[in-house]
């Protein structure tokens, strides 16, 4: 499959995808989500990626599903599009590495759903985030019923969903959608000093945290602690367990292998 919406390139170990379809504000239709998965793909299969960025070009990170290719479908064909929109986002959230969102403008609809499913947001202060679609006559389909909820809590969620509001990037950062807010110029700049603080350890470890995280919220407290002890135990099978504290205790310069 050819790439026309998705570009992707690497840099030190970081993958940066951008997701580019201006006539429409990368507006997410079949093509991209399909083009965006194959991405994933290929960077969860890269053993010399160890972590990701996701922007968007021009003044748009994602204005959303696409409008026009939802316009005319039936029940069926929306719970299709809805289904796929999470399947992709969901293997997003549960690749094996960090994923960093870039946020550099409008994230709406699928666009703020897509930044919801990586790890870590970083806005840039033009940023516009927001759930419109009870304005367009239907609920969020890519997550964000439950995803927006689960990082802002129940009752800001029920406020943003209900009235379509779009926040810009301060409120999204003091209800605690986005990590930190930063200049446009310095947006990428600032997500890959991010993503080189956690490419300098181990990725073992990093991975193993991402996956706690993910799956220990799915548990009850008992269940994740437990779940936690197994991956803390497994942390001493790995090479740079051995070798992160050995460089600690003698002083001298970490090197971690993946392994
Ligand atoms: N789908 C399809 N096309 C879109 C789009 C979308 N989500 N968002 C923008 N576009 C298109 C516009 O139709 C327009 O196309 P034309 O030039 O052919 O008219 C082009 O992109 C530029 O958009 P605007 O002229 O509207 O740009 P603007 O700067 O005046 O406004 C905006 C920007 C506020 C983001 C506005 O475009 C907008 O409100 N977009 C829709 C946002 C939205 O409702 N998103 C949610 C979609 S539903 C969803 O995502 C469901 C889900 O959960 C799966």
């Amino acid at each position: 499959m050819e790439y026309k919406n998705v570009f992707f390139q690497k840099e030190d170990k970081v993958a940066v995808i951008t997701i580019s379809r201006p006539k429409a504000l990368n507006a997410l239709n079949t093509e991209t989500l399909k083009e965006l998965e194959l991405a994933i793909d290929e960077i969860a299969n890269d053993d010399q990626i160890y972590a990701v960025i996701i922007t968007g070009a021009g003044k748009a990170f994602v204005a959303g599903a696409d409008i026009s290719e939802m316009k005319d479908l039936d029940a069926m064909g929306g719970r299709k599009f809805g289904n796929l929109g999470n399947s992709v986002f969901r293997k997003l959230e549960t690749l094996e590495k960090p994923v960093i969102a870039a946020v550099n403008g409008f994230a709406l609809g699928g666009g703020c759903e897509l930044s919801m499913a990586c790890d870590i947001r970083i806005a840039s202060s033009k940023a516009k985030f927001g759930q419109p679609e009870a304005g367009l006559g239907i609920t969020p389909g890519f997550g964000g019923t439950q995803r927006l909820a689960r990082l802002v809590g129940t009752g800001m969620a029920k406020q943003l969903l209900f009235t379509a509001e779009i926040i810009n990037a301060e409120e999204a950062l003091r209800i605690g959608l986005v990590n930190k807010v930063v200049e446009p110029e310095n947006l990428i700049e600032e997500a890959k000093l991010l993503a080189k603080k956690i490419v300098s350890n181990a990725p073992i470890a990093v991975k193993l945290c991402k996956t706690a995280i993910n799956r220990g919220m799915q548990m009850d407290i008992d269940t994740a602690l437990i779940y936690e002890a197994e991956i803390f135990g497994a942390c001493f099978a790995t090479e740079d367990q051995k070798s992160g504290m050995t460089a600690f205790l003698e002083k001298s310069e970490k090197c971690f292998k993946n392994k």
